[in-house]
């Protein structure tokens, strides 16, 4: 659950109409100690996580896969960053850090805010071969493009490279992930990277990254929705103090999800939309999100997932609609 170092005041007026939200979307502001420099200055909403790299992780960030041109991202920093977002979620796959770079440096300054006031997270992906040399490269071409000094979190995006030829059977698979693990552990030793985490990865190969690692990664990001629950994992997860952070939790708008009759009718019962509970069942269970949106009023909406907290019972409901069905093609399950 959200850090009690970060409690909120959830006084947001969202406006429920049709199972939908519309109009004025006025979302809470974080109680803060810290004194606001200026009376614009719109603080983080939805609270954070302590991870065990000790650095504080919003519950809520904004995902930025297929926001590719500079006006797209542009809007989309500006309108997240309005709405109370703080974590922006990218990767190297993402070919968007340049453009989120140039977004940041025009919006900061506009919002009143410093890059110490966000969390940004990119992935750096495995190759075939010299990982450490790759990682590394990555990790410093990644702070040139988002014209930071430091990132807050860099994930090895997937537990086996995409290159051609990288198979999920491949025997050069775990010498790949131990090779960018531990680049990952140097670059944080060096500063130039606060926490360090892996993506996709199952517990199989967290044990095994156990064996040689030093620092624990902070983060495991996984898809994570109704329909595919992994709750062996987060419990796993939980247990090595690991942070579970969700991706797709909006399951990419799969029908299959969006109009399952079971998450149509909470979204009735709390007067809201489908995508707000997806994003609550998360959020209730203290599962951090970086759903995706490049359009002003969605990035809007989502963050208002914040307000609805789901009972344990309605979390039980949904977690039964568990299929294993993934709406990506993150099958980290199959690699060996
Ligand atoms: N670690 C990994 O391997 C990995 C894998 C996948 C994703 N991710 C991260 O997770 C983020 C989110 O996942 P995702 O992009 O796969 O999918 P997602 O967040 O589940 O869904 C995004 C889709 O939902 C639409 N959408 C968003 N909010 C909506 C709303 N309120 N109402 C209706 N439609 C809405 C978006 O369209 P519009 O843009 O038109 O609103 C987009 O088509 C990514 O962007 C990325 O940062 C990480």
């Amino acid at each position: 659950m959200p850090s009690s170092s970060t409690r909120l005041l959830f006084s947001a007026t969202c406006n429920h109409q049709n199972g939908g939200l519309f109009g004025r979307m006025h979302c809470l502001q974080k109680q803060s100690t810290k004194s606001k420099t200026t009376k614009e200055k719109i603080e983080q909403v939805g609270g954070s996580n302590t991870l065990n790299s000790g650095y504080d992780i919003p519950m809520i960030g904004i995902g930025t896969y297929l926001i590719k041109e500079q006006s797209a991202v542009n809007t989309a920093i500006d309108t997240a960053l309005t709405a109370g977002y703080r974590l922006i979620d990218t990767a190297k796959r993402y070919q968007n850090e340049k453009e989120i770079g140039n977004a940041l440096k025009e919006c900061l300054p506009k919002h009143h805010l410093s890059r110490s006031d966000l969390f940004i997270t990119t992935k750096v992906p495995l190759k075939l071969d010299n990982n450490t040399l790759a990682t590394r490269k990555d990790v410093e071409e990644s702070l040139k493009l988002l014209q930071s000094t430091y990132l807050d979190l860099v994930l090895v995006h997937f537990p086996r490279s995409w290159m051609e030829g990288a198979t999920n059977d491949s025997l050069n698979n775990a010498g790949s992930r131990r090779e960018a693990y531990l680049e990952l552990e140097q670059l944080k030793l060096e500063g130039k990277v606060r926490s360090i985490g892996i993506s996709s990865f199952e517990s199989r190969h967290i044990e095994e990254l156990k064996k040689y690692a030093t620092i624990a990664p902070a983060v495991n990001q996984c898809e994570f929705h109704p329909h595919l629950t992994r709750n062996e994992l987060r419990e796993y997860c939980k247990k090595e103090n690991i942070f579970f952070q969700a991706f797709t939790s909006l399951g990419r708008q799969e029908p299959a999800l969006i109009e399952d009759p079971v998450v149509v009718g909470l979204a009735k019962k709390h007067r809201t939309s489908v995508n707000i509970v997806l994003l609550a069942f998360a959020l209730s269970q203290g599962v951090g999100i970086v759903p995706k949106s490049a359009n002003p009023t969605r990035i809007r909406e989502n963050i208002c997932a914040v307000n609805v907290q789901l009972s344990d019972q309605e979390i039980a409901q949904l977690t039964a609609l568990d299929k294993n069905k993934n709406y990506t093609h993150c099958d980290g399950w199959n690699v060996l």
